[in-house]
């Protein structure tokens, strides 16, 4: 049999616990080398029974999943030295320090004596954990343990990387300095990164494609702008400068499409040719003389997506940690939650 050229491919992947649900139902994907797939949904979704099964530590009840070409089942060893893997439940020693985890892992991971201090190191440097390296993991802040996490993952140079929800309770700066180190091992070293998360905005900013899992289905998948292109197009909400030009205003839009008033005075028209028609709606104010005092476009996001395939808002239904506050620009779009 030929072997397939995507780094991850999976099908009809099914993970049923004895007590539990059908955790993972039967889902497809094909993630393809070099590329960030975001695994986006909401608390007991199902990402983390995915990755333990595509990582070979937990066996699928039935189904296919090859990973850097080779079978999980079949294949567990080739599999496992392909890989790296941050998974949700580290499992980090309290009392021994950084560099020590490193130094570890590289044994572990059978990296020639001399090289392991040189290796560890880089990593330590790469993560941001150089000044800390000596220090006892046990006084690490979240971030800074994830930031370990990452570094264990990356010590043996996998092709392929795991990482299920590296960002979850992490401080807005640390999110961000963790997104910039992914987006440079899959675009500079063409790593293959598996991400799951519970965050739109990660899923959106990091992700070249995101699947989206509910209830161990696939309900939705492809680029962000894709996904966001499906459910409608973007808006422009424009509020005049005089007050009196609503109706004027209104009229001129309806040439784009149905415009409506709003209470604030502005007027909203959908674009359905998409953003591409900004520019002619700005022409089309300008040769009428109306002056605009803010001129905004709506994307829909893909907290809109989540709640067209599943009738419920992706926010509202994953828990949010207590010290968790993201994305408040996404929410309360006025649609309703079904
Ligand atoms: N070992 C287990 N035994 C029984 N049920 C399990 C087991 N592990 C997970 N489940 C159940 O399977 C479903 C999927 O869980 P999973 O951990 O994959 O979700 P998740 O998407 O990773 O959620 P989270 O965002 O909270 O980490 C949940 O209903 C969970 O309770
Ligand atoms: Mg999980």
């Amino acid at each position: 049999m030929p072997e397939s050229s995507a780094a991850i491919d999976v099908e009809q992947l099914v993970r049923e616990f004895r007590k539990g649900p059908r955790a993972v139902d039967g889902i497809d994907l094909t993630v393809s080398p070099g590329e960030i797939y975001g695994f986006l949904g909401p608390n007991g979704a199902g990402k983390s029974t995915t990755v333990l099964m595509l990582t070979t530590l937990l066996p699928p009840t039935s189904g296919r999943a090859r990973v850097g070409g080779f079978d999980v089942v079949h294949q567990g060893s080739q599999v496992r030295a392909a890989i790296g893997a941050a998974l949700q439940e580290a499992a980090l020693d309290p009392i021994l320090t950084g560099r020590e985890h490193v130094m570890l892992q590289a044994t572990l991971q059978g990296i020639a004596k001399a090289g392991r201090k040189a290796r560890a190191d880089a990593l330590l440097e790469r993560v941001g954990l150089t000044e800390a390296a000596d220090r006892r993991v046990g006084g690490y802040s979240g971030g800074m343990k994830r930031r370990l996490d990452l570094a264990l993952a990356l010590v043996h140079s996998p092709r392929i990387l795991f990482l299920d929800e590296p960002t979850t309770g992490l401080d807005p700066q640390s999110r961000s300095a963790l997104w910039e180190e992914v987006a440079r091992l899959a675009h500079d070293e063409g790593m293959t990164v598996f991400l799951t998360t519970q965050y739109l905005e990660e899923a959106d900013v990091l992700a070249d494609r995101v699947g989206i899992i509910d209830r161990g289905r696939i309900v939705a998948e492809g680029t962000p702008a894709q996904l966001k292109a499906e459910i409608g197009s973007p808006s422009v909400e424009i509020l005049p400068v005089d007050a009196g030009a609503g109706d004027a205003l209104a009229q001129l839009l309806a040439g784009f499409g149905a415009p409506t008033r709003n209470g604030r005075g502005s007027v909203t028209v959908q674009l359905p040719d998409g953003e591409a028609q900004l520019a002619g709606v700005v022409r089309a104010l300008d040769q009428a003389d109306l002056h605009v005092a803010s001129l905004q476009l709506h994307q829909p996001s893909l907290d809109d997506v989540f709640l067209a395939k599943t009738g419920r808002k992706l926010e509202g239904a994953a828990e949010q940690e207590p010290d968790e506050q993201q994305a408040p620009a996404r929410r309360g779009r006025g649609r309703d939650g079904g």
